[in-house]
C-alpha cells in the first residue's frame, strides 16, 4: 500500500482538531446536544495524520473509532473542551474546529434529577452562552505570532459564502470551512467552500476523508505561503 501523503508535508507539525458536538447537563441524566457525527473532524484528524503530523483530537460524545496513531482526548461539554484544547495549544502549529460547540449552556444544572411535581406545569430552563473556542483561541498569542494557524469551519443553512466570509472576520481566522448544514450532519460525504482573505474556492462534493485530504494539502499550502 502506497501512503496517500509521500512525502509527509506537514511532518514536524503539531495538529490540533476538534470534533463532534457538545453535551450541556440540565440535571445529572439529562442535557442538551445536537446532531453533529463528528465525522468531518475525524475525517480530518486522519488526514493530518497521513501527511506526516502529530495529531491530537479533542472530540465530543461521538461514536466513531480513534484514527490510527491520533491521540484523542473525549469531552463533554463546551467549557471541558475548551480546557482540552488551551492544554494543548502550546504545543500547536495548527489547530481546526470541527466541533459544533452548544452555542447555550443550561445556567444552573439541577444537581438532582429534576421531577414531576404533579402541578403538569413543565420546568422552565435558564441559559448562559458557553465561551467561543475559537475565537478564544485565535486571540491567543500564539495565534497572533503567527506561531499557530487557525481554521474555522461553518455550517449554514443560506447564504454560504456571506456568512462564510462574515464569520471569518469576525473569529479572526486565516481560513473558514463553510458547509450547507444541517443537510451534511451524519453523512458520508459533503461539499466545502474555503473563505480567506483572497475569496473563495470550492471543494465539490467527494467523501469526506477525500476533502480532508485536500483541505490538509490546502491548510499545508497556505502556510509556506504566508511563512
Ligand atoms: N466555535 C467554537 N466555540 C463556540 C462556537 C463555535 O469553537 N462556542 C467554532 C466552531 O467549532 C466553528 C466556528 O466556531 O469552527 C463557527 O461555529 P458556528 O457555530 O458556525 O459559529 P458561531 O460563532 O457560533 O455563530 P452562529 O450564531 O452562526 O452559530
Ligand atoms: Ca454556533
Amino acid at each position: 500500500i502506497i501512503a496517500f501523503f509521500s512525502p509527509k508535508p506537514l511532518a514536524g507539525q503539531t495538529v490540533l482538531v476538534t470534533a463532534g458536538p457538545t453535551y450541556e447537563a440540565i440535571d445529572p441524566v439529562r442535557g442538551i446536544t445536537n446532531l453533529s457525527s463528528g465525522k468531518m473532524g475525524f475525517a480530518i484528524a486522519r488526514a493530518a495524520r497521513e501527511a506526516g503530523a502529530q495529531v491530537t483530537l479533542v472530540a465530543g460524545p461521538v461514536s466513531l473509532p480513534t484514527p490510527r496513531g491520533v491521540t484523542r482526548v473525549d469531552v463533554r461539554s463546551a467549557r471541558e473542551m475548551l480546557q482540552a484544547v488551551q492544554q494543548q495549544v502550546p504545543a500547536a502549529t495548527v489547530f481546526v474546529a470541527t466541533a459544533a460547540v452548544a452555542d447555550w449552556r443550561p445556567a444552573a444544572p439541577a444537581e438532582q434529577k429534576i421531577k414531576k411535581d404533579g402541578s403538569g406545569q413543565a420546568p422552565a430552563l435558564a441559559f448562559t452562552e458557553n465561551p467561543d473556542i475559537l475565537a478564544t483561541v485565535a486571540q491567543s498569542a500564539r495565534a497572533a505570532s503567527g506561531a499557530l494557524f487557525c481554521v474555522g469551519f461553518a455550517a449554514e443553512s443560506q447564504d454560504l459564502a456571506a456568512n462564510a466570509q462574515a464569520k471569518r472576520v469576525r473569529k479572526q481566522v486565516p481560513l473558514l470551512v463553510g458547509n450547507l448544514g444541517p443537510a451534511t450532519f451524519g453523512q458520508d460525504d459533503n461539499a466545502l467552500l474555503l473563505v480567506d482573505a483572497q475569496g473563495t474556492q470550492e471543494l465539490p462534493r467527494a467523501p469526506k476523508l477525500e476533502l480532508a485530504r485536500k483541505l490538509i494539502a490546502e491548510i499545508d499550502r497556505r502556510m509556506r505561503t504566508s511563512a
